[in-house]
């Protein structure tokens, strides 16, 4: 066996985490301070020291493991290993997860909870899930009856998360002293503090969390578990994420590249921007009315013209529409962001309806209970076409998810009125615009009542879908 050197030194809760046997152990703290490295190192350690035993690394969705956990255990924690051949990368089959086997029989293996049949065939000693407040209580508990290989004389559901609201389950779950709870800070981190003292790197990073506001700051820089003030989306839950549009209401349609029904209708919202991020959202349309955020644009500093090859790339990757054309583009009034983008595009573009509070009503109606026991608007999970580095580098949104805690109402004074009056914080909200657009366009004005008219003339003929807005080069 060859040796292999690797070495590691964790202080604070990034210790005491390497240590704890608690049957649920969650390392909670604000972002940067080494708890997903901590993480991954016991698992690392256990799977040398244990011949045999079988971990596991697991998110919500494997795409959102793969941008993150999956970085820092590649490059900092089995890459000597990797290199002296005492672990290999299997990559999987139809039945089989991904993993990692070691030359001693332990195996680390590798998989989101949306590919739940995959990873949940099998027993385990040690399940690792990043960024547990993702998960529901009831994915949680289904991990914890996979806790059953023995191979180690303890096994161990451990997870780490940046602190979320004040009475999410996971903290109530801590509270209750079912899981232990962890907290680890930046000092933990050599990166950012040595002896005492903060690194060149410290500055910088703790200097972008500096920046961030309200609800982002309390939790990402302070670790604080916080609600926001004055939450415009209240409503928005779990419910209202999806690993994809289930099954039954697909009704057994024909589907596009992405999985979509080809005859829902699709819009698409754009809020322009360059220092700010640019973000366009593609949203398909039930039979019943719902609405789903399908893909989106989140990005900082590039043009708008270049957003419009990665447009058509996603939905003509070789010049042949794949899904169909949007019936409407609504954006915001940029007027020349929308020139270039109806010139590089060929399709045609229609200014937003720019009524706030309006728009926010008509969201929050669809996040409510249709009657139906189903709200009206969903978000598909990890519906990025590509992640700002730049973004997620200074903790900021990466996409409109990630928006809606911190979109909160602020109280303000405006000049010549009396009254103090609420309208939402002009920041990291433009997800959020773009949303709001769309279903101001779908739920009122003229273009929506035109639409419900012609829906009604039209209802016998289907095959609208492909080809709606004008001016089309691709075709
Ligand atoms: N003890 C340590 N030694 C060296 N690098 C560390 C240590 N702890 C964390 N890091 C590095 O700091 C960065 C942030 O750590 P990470 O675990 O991703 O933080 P968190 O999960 O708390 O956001 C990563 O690049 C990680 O490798
Ligand atoms: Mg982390």
């Amino acid at each position: 066996m060859p040796v292999v050197k690797h070495q590691f030194s964790p202080k604070g809760a990034c210790r005491e985490v390497m240590y704890c046997r608690d049957p649920e152990v969650l390392i909670a703290g604000p972002a940067g301070t080494g708890k997903s490295r901590a993480c991954l190192e016991k698992l690392h350690l256990m799977a040398l020291s244990n011949p045999g035993m079988r971990g596991l690394i697991c998110r919500k969705t494997a795409t959102s493991l793969s941008s993150t956990a999956l970085v820092t255990w590649r490059k900092f924690v089995v890459a000597e290993a990797l290199n002296a051949g005492v672990v290999h990368y299997y990559g999987g089959s139809a039945q089989e997860p991904a993993s990692y086997r070691y030359a001693n029989g332990s195996t680390v293996v590798i998989g989101g909870l949306d590919k739940i049949e995959k990873i949940m065939s099998s027993e385990y000693d040690i399940v690792y899930v990043q960024e547990a407040t993702d998960l529901t209580e009831n994915d949680w508990e289904s991990i914890t009856t996979r806790l059953r290989n023995w191979q180690v004389s303890f096994q161990q559901l451990l997870a780490d998360c940046n602190p979320s609201h004040p009475t999410h389950w996971l903290k109530a779950r801590c509270d209750s002293g079912q899981t232990k709870m962890l907290h680890s800070t930046h000092e933990d981190n050599p990166i950012l503090f040595q002896n005492g003292a903060m690194t060149e790197r410290g500055l910088a990073y703790l200097d972008k969390l500096d920046r961030l506001t309200g609800v982002r700051h309390q939790r990402l820089r302070l670790g604080n578990w916080v609600a926001a003030e004055g939450v415009i989306y209240e409503d928005f839950s779990g419910i209202h994420m999806l690993s994809g549009v289930p099954e039954e209401w697909k009704k057994g349609e024909a589907l596009d590249h992405v999985g979509i029904p080809l005859s829902w209708r699709r819009y698409w919202a754009v809020d322009f921007g360059f220092t700010n991020p640019f973000t366009l959202q593609w949203w398909a349309e039930d039979h019943d009315g719902r609405l789903f955020l399908y893909r989106e644009i989140y990005h900082t500093r590039r043009t708008v013209d270049q957003h419009c090859k990665t447009v058509l790339k996603a939905v003509a990757p070789e010049g042949r529409w794949l899904e169909p054309k949007p019936t409407v583009i609504t954006c915001d009034h940029d007027a020349e962001g929308r020139v270039v983008f109806e010139r590089e595009t060929g399709l045609s573009t229609s200014p937003a309806h720019k009524a706030v509070t309006e728009g926010i009503q008509a969201v929050q109606v669809r996040l409510r209970d249709a009657g139906d026991g189903r709200p009206r608007l969903y978000l598909l999970r990890d519906t990025l076409v590509e992640m700002d580095p730049e973004l997620a580098d200074s903790s900021k949104p990466t996409c409109h998810y990630d928006e809606i805690p911190g979109y909160v109402w602020l109280r303000r004074k405006k000049a010549n009125e009396e009254k103090e009056q609420d309208e939402p914080k002009k920041e990291d909200d433009h997800g959020c615009d773009a949303m709001r657009y769309v279903v101001a366009e779908r739920d009122f004005g003229i273009r929506a009542i035109f639409r419900s008219v012609l829906c009604i003339a039209m209802l016998k003929s289907r095959n609208s879908a492909f080809g709606s807005p004008t001016r089309s080069r691709l075709r």
